[in-house]
């Protein structure tokens, strides 16, 4: 598992601060072909935040994380569950800038974003964290298991921002979903609705 109290190069600056610089970056070979850079949504700090792999057409051209179709899946799983995606949840990606043709993001790609998704967490303070897709899994937990393995399970760390541990889910990506329709009992998507199930119960348990 990554470390989420390391003291990355971006510690002394603030959520805007933080924005604004990721908005300019040059760090990798994404940010010769993006649009524009799709920082993150939502409150900050929030209980509850969700990192993806990173953005696709639609995020891309308007600068905003899971606005296509797999985003409006994930707004429909979420509200399944009671979250309501604009104000309970701050949902970002594991790179910042569309990969050419969606293609999956490099290591290296992903280590030089890693120093913002770690200032990220650390300001969203958040206490429910869920993974979505194999690069947010690999990225966060370290984990080299298939999703289909670990989804479902809690992962706990300990973090400087409260006593109590930071609880981690894996779950399907949506865009896996959108190519895996079935609903039957013990399909991904039926799964998924069970994981989220749980990943509300534990938000209500950080609520008390
Ligand atoms: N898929 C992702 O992982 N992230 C997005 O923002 C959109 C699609
Ligand atoms: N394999 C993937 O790449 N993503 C998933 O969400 C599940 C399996």
């Amino acid at each position: 598992m990554i470390d989420f109290n390391e003291k990355t190069a971006y510690n002394d600056l603030n959520y805007d601060q933080l924005k604004t610089t990721c908005q300019s970056c040059t760090g990798c070979v994404l940010s010769e072909t993006r649009t524009q850079v799709v920082v993150g949504s939502g409150p900050v700090p929030c209980n509850f935040m969700i990192i993806g792999e990173g953005p696709g057409e639609q995020e891309d051209l308007n600068g905003v994380p899971f606005i296509g179709r797999a985003g409006q899946l994930l707004t429909k799983i979420l509200e399944s569950a009671g979250i309501q995606r604009d104000t309970e949840v701050y949902i970002t990606n594991t790179v910042k800038c569309r990969p050419p043709e969606n293609r999956t993001p490099l290591s290296a790609e992903i280590a030089a974003c890693k120093p913002y998704l770690i200032r990220q967490i650390q300001l969203v303070q958040p206490r429910v964290l869920v993974l979505l897709g194999a690069p947010s899994l690999k990225t966060i937990l370290e984990e080299m298991t298939p999703i289909s393995k670990v989804r479902g399970q809690w992962y706990k760390a300990q973090v400087d921002y409260m006593s109590e541990p930071l609880y981690i889910m894996s779950m399907f990506h949506p865009s896996f979903l959108l190519r895996h329709a079935s609903r039957e009992k013990g399909s991904p998507k039926w799964l998924t609705w069970e994981d989220i199930r749980e990943v509300k119960t534990a938000l209500d348990f950080c609520a008390i």
